[in-house]
């Protein structure tokens, strides 16, 4: 098989051709607005009876994005036969030519989709194009050539044999049953691992994506068939989140969970998976795979580039406005630096604009949905009002048409303030400033804070001494940790990504590990 690579971004410079076409195919999908978004269960898009539902547009809260309907329990349970009825002659089908049909996906990604995925991308989730590139384009095509290209390595490993007469190997058998993947709505990329690894696999796969995330979803998944998958793999459903958990989790075939979004989720049906298990309800014991949520951290040395930190930190923090798992959201800054620190990212966020994904010149745009808006600004009203509390920048926002927030810094007067454990996902970042003599006591601190998760943190430093130390006194802190560079922005093939504690499994997105985690392996012996 070809070796995989990493798919060039575009840039879409000014009048260039590129972003013309994006640009037209934006206009496009305005007009078919609100789009109908259907089911797609054994390959054809299904007509429900359940209950129509829709999400607006992050940027214009009176503009209906997309318009699907819930399927019904019975229609849970037909995809899952429908899944299962495909399964021996998916699992039977050569690896070479199950890779095929994710290569040539990647291609129809890179080519064919791409602008139409990026708009999607736009315009459903509020990313601007940059942001939609990185994601529904690079990473899209990233994902499904990586994990291509790490299970062939996987079915090559075989146990090397010394004794005559003997014969070993491993037959890397997909689980027995099912998977049940769950999307988030901020990567439209993460759906396409979610499903792609266990697919690749040789598995089945039942899908529901978030609802905020259901047109580029669904886009995938046409791909997906265009490109040759067999139509009943993956099925993809949408409708009642809880209905159709409870639907898969009564299934005796249930093998796995691949699932992306909050810790709080993940926690109530890992333990769902708990009550079924205790009652014997499953023929295997449900693999639970997760990657969850995060308070990450940037921690700034005395020795630190503090320009080079701040650059950083305004795009871990603020970019897609803080609607990543791996955002930055709690700042350390030593004393020293603190005023370089502050002047500066004060000046550099005067030139950050907020605005409408369309627009090219916006740096950020709104957050997803009223709830998360409602969650975010009522943090910062509390904040804005507390006296522990001093706003260096922000802690305004407006609602009113799209759901818009300024990109707020605050500077914690103790180091024990709740907003250091408080997850937001929204662009809010907490900085305390310490005594530079206090560096090492304040490893630990950064250690036990950031509310029970460990996703991604960074140091800036140029003192290597200073970041060994971080490495080993912060080692279950950060999943991913990175030294000069910014906790967001991972890269398939070169960062797998993944976090422990309350943010995950840590099975790593990006690596050959997920993909072994969706595997049941028969060792084989054979005497002669
Ligand atoms: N993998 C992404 C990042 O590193 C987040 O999902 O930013």
């Amino acid at each position: 098989l070809p070796s995989a690579y990493n798919e060039a971004n575009r840039h879409y410079e000014k009048n260039s051709p590129e972003r013309e076409e994006l640009l037209s195919a934006l206009q496009s999908l305005r007009g078919q607005l609100p789009k109908k978004v259907s089911s797609v269960i054994n390959g054809q898009e299904v007509v429900s009876n359940g209950q129509t539902l829709e999400t607006q547009m992050p940027s214009e809260q009176d503009t209906t994005f997309a318009q699907y309907s819930s399927v019904t329990s019975e229609q849970v349970s037909e995809a899952i036969e429908s899944a299962l009825a495909a399964k021996q002659a998916w699992q039977d089908m050569p690896f070479n030519d199950r890779a095929a049909i994710f290569l040539r996906a990647a291609e129809l990604v890179s080519g064919k989709y791409r602008n139409e995925l990026c708009a999607a991308t736009m315009l459903g989730q509020g990313k601007n194009a940059w942001q939609a590139e990185i994601d529904a384009a690079a990473e899209l095509a990233d994902f499904f050539r990586f994990n291509v290209s790490w299970a062939e390595e996987i079915y090559d490993k075989q146990p090397t044999l010394h004794s005559p007469g003997q014969a070993g190997r491993t037959d890397w058998r997909p689980l027995e049953g099912f998977v049940y993947a769950v999307s988030p709505f901020n990567f439209t990329a993460i759906g396409g691992n979610l499903i792609s690894v266990p697919a690749i696999m040789g598995n089945v796969v039942v899908w529901k994506p978030s609802p905020y995330n259901i047109y580029p979803s669904y886009l995938v998944h046409k791909i997906l068939l265009e490109a040759g998958l067999p139509p009943n793999v993956i099925q993809f459903i949408n409708g009642d989140a809880e209905m159709i958990t409870e639907t898969v989790y009564k299934h005796a075939r249930f093998s796995a969970l691949h699932f992306v979004g909050s810790s709080d989720v993940f926690r109530s049906l890992y333990a769902k998976s708990g009550e079924g298990i205790g009652k014997k309800l499953y023929k295997d014991f449900p693999r639970m795979v997760a990657e969850t949520s995060g308070k990450n951290f940037h921690l700034v040395h005395p020795s630190a580039d503090i320009s080079n930190a701040v650059k950083h930190t305004i795009r871990a923090s603020f970019e897609y406005a803080g609607q990543k798992c791996s955002a930055c959201s709690r700042i350390y800054i030593p004393k020293s630096a603190s005023e370089q620190f502050f002047r500066e990212i004060k000046q550099e966020l005067d030139h950050v604009i907020v605005g409408p994904p369309e627009q090219f010149e916006n740096f950020t745009g709104p957050v997803i949905h009223k709830a998360a808006f409602e969650k975010i600004t009522s943090a910062i009203d509390a904040a804005n009002k507390d006296a522990q509390i001093e706003t260096i920048y922000g802690g305004t926002y407006d609602g009113s048409e799209g759901l818009y927030i300024t990109p707020t810094l605050y500077r914690a007067k103790t180091v024990d303030h709740h907003l250091f454990d408080r997850e937001l996902f929204g662009p809010v970042l907490i900085a305390y400033v310490y005594e530079d003599a206090e560096f090492d006591s304040l490893l630990d601190k950064i250690d036990q804070q950031g509310g029970g998760f460990a996703l991604t943190g960074a140091i800036f430093a140029r003192d290597q001494a200073a970041v060994r130390k971080a490495e080993n006194r912060l080692r279950y802190a950060a999943g991913n940790f990175y030294t000069n560079c910014k906790t967001t922005g991972a890269v398939i093939g070169q960062q797998s990504f993944g976090g422990s504690r309350s943010s995950g499994t840590n099975d790593k997105a990006g690596s050959m590990n997920l993909l072994m985690r969706f595997t049941s392996p028969r060792t084989l012996k054979e005497e002669f």
